[in-house]
Order: C-alpha cells, then structure tokens, then sequence
C-alpha cells in the first residue's frame, strides 16, 4: 500500500476554448495541458517547472478544482478528484492546500492576521475554541519565524516575506496531506526568496506534507524538490530525480533551462 502515490496524474488534458474576435461561431482553442501524467507519494516534493505558459498554474488549478479538465485522472488516495462539483470538493479542501504567488492578494486586507488564520481552524474544526485556536496559531507563528504578537496586526502592516510566512503558517496550520505553492516565492526578492524557501522545507520535512511545488525557475526548485518534472508547452519532457535532473538532463530543453542559471552555467564553463 505505501507505493500507492499520494495523488496520481494520469493522461490529464486541458482545453480553453475562448471565442475568436470578430467571427460569431469561431472558438480559439488552446490545448494548455497535453496528456501529462506524474504521481507525487506521501512526504515527497515533486516540482513542475518550464517557462511562463507551459501550463503550471492551469495544472494546480485542475487539482484544486477551479478548472475543468478535458481527459484524464487525477487520484488522491486513490479517488478521482477531476470532474467533482463544488460539494464533491469541499471535504478535499482541508487535505489539499494552495500557496500563491502574492500573498497579499491571498490575505484579505481588511482581517487581522487572527482572523485569517483562525477562520480555517473553525471551519475545518481543528479547535472548539478561541483560546485553543489562538495557542495554535501563536505556536505555528513561531514556528514560521513570527512573533505572536503579529496576531493584532493587519496584512500591510508586513513585508512581503513575512506575508508569505503568514500564508505558509494558514496553511501548515490545517495539517494538509498535500501543498501546492505556486510560483510561492516569485514575488519575493532573491535574498528572501531564500529564506522563505528554507522555511517552507523545513515544515514540509517535519511535518511530512507533500509538496507540488511550481516554479519557472529550476535555481528555486532546486533544493526545495525531491524530484522534478520539466514541462515545455503544455508537457512533461523530462521527470525525474532532482540529481539527474541537474547532473544529467536528458531534455534539450533542460539544458537550455540548466545552461540560464547563472552558477550551473559557470561551473561548466572550462
Ligand atoms: N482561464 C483561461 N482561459 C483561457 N486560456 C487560459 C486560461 N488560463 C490559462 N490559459 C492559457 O493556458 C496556457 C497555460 O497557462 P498557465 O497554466 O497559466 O501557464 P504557466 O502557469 O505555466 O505560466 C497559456 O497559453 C494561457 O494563456
Ligand atoms: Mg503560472
């Protein structure tokens, strides 16, 4: 039982047909995923990475069920989760948790940091009570590197790091099987996009969630992953473990995505 994967992608194909300009009848059809099939196991961080376009975010999307899907399957423990209506999905919600690109947009900017981080330990029933949920959330502020204090304070009043340390601890707080964080440090400047990342492996290590972590830029994915799936158009053209994907890329375009990170590119300059 323990090879059965956590969530299993098979032959998955996603089409946006959206209307021509001009011609009354006529859809523009946009094949965005085309037949992609990955599995991520328990405690394990798959990333997806390609360049802007190649059908990421449409992927996360499918798994969290705010796009439809024209084929394929998705198995999360072992059920198919594409084609679930909003009340199919809802009691998937607690297990399979998003991290965004902005965490300001994600953090309602109107609530105190309390309230944001408390709503989905009621409505998922974590606590039975302001005082247990408040000892919650100040603990898992710490652990995100956060004085409890914060928990007064409004979004805008936080760096853009530290937001997303906020949006790291709302999630790790329901105690997901598994985390989708896409392009989860983009936002952020290179030397937070560091810490952030060190952060978001450390829970993910101790706690034992599994991560899809989606990135255009293999440097970031580098130390986060386990394993690495190379998508170009809306395709995998490479998956495989993290060490081969950097030390013996079999894809033409993983070379091409290996040769832009600045380092990789010096050490194999003579
Ligand atoms: N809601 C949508 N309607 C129509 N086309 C879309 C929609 N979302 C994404 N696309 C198209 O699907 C393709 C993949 O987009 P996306 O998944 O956002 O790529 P990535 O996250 O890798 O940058 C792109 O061509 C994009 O324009
Ligand atoms: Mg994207």
């Amino acid at each position: 039982m323990s090879n059965t994967p956590l969530l299993d992608v098979k032959a998955l194909n996603v089409v946006f047909r959206t209307k021509s300009s001009g011609k009354l009848l006529a859809t523009n059809r946009n094949h965005a995923v085309k037949n992609v099939s990955f599995s991520v196991h328990a405690g394990e961080v798959l990333s997806l990475v390609g360049e802007s376009g190649c059908g990421k975010t449409t992927i996360g999307r499918i798994l969290t069920g705010l796009e439809s899907a024209e084929s394929g399957t998705a198995n999360f423990q072992g059920d198919n989760i594409l084609g679930l209506s909003n009340a199919g999905f809802r009691p998937l919600r607690k297990h399979i948790q998003m991290i965004f690109q902005d965490p300001y947009a994600s953090l309602n900017p109107r609530l105190t940091i309390e309230k944001i981080l408390s709503e989905p330990l009621f409505i998922h029933k974590l606590v039975r009570n302001r005082v247990e949920a408040r000892t919650r959330m100040a603990a898992m502020l710490k652990q995100v590197g956060l004085d409890p204090d914060a928990l007064k304070r409004y979004p805008h009043e936080f760096s853009g790091g530290q937001r997303q340390r906020i949006g790291i601890a709302r999630v790790m707080l329901v105690s997901p099987r598994i985390i989708i964080a896409d392009e989860a440090v983009s936002a952020l400047d290179v030397s937070i996009q560091a810490q952030v990342l060190n952060l978001l492996k450390k829970l993910q290590r101790s706690s034992g969630v599994a991560m899809l972590f989606i990135s255009h830029d293999l440097a970031v994915v580098r130390h986060i992953s386990d394993r690495i799936a190379v998508m170009y158009q809306g395709e995998i053209v490479e998956l495989n473990d993290k060490q081969q994907i950097f030390e013996n890329p079999q894809h033409e375009y993983t070379r091409l995505l290996l040769s832009s990170i600045p380092q990789v590119k010096a050490r194999s300059t003579p």
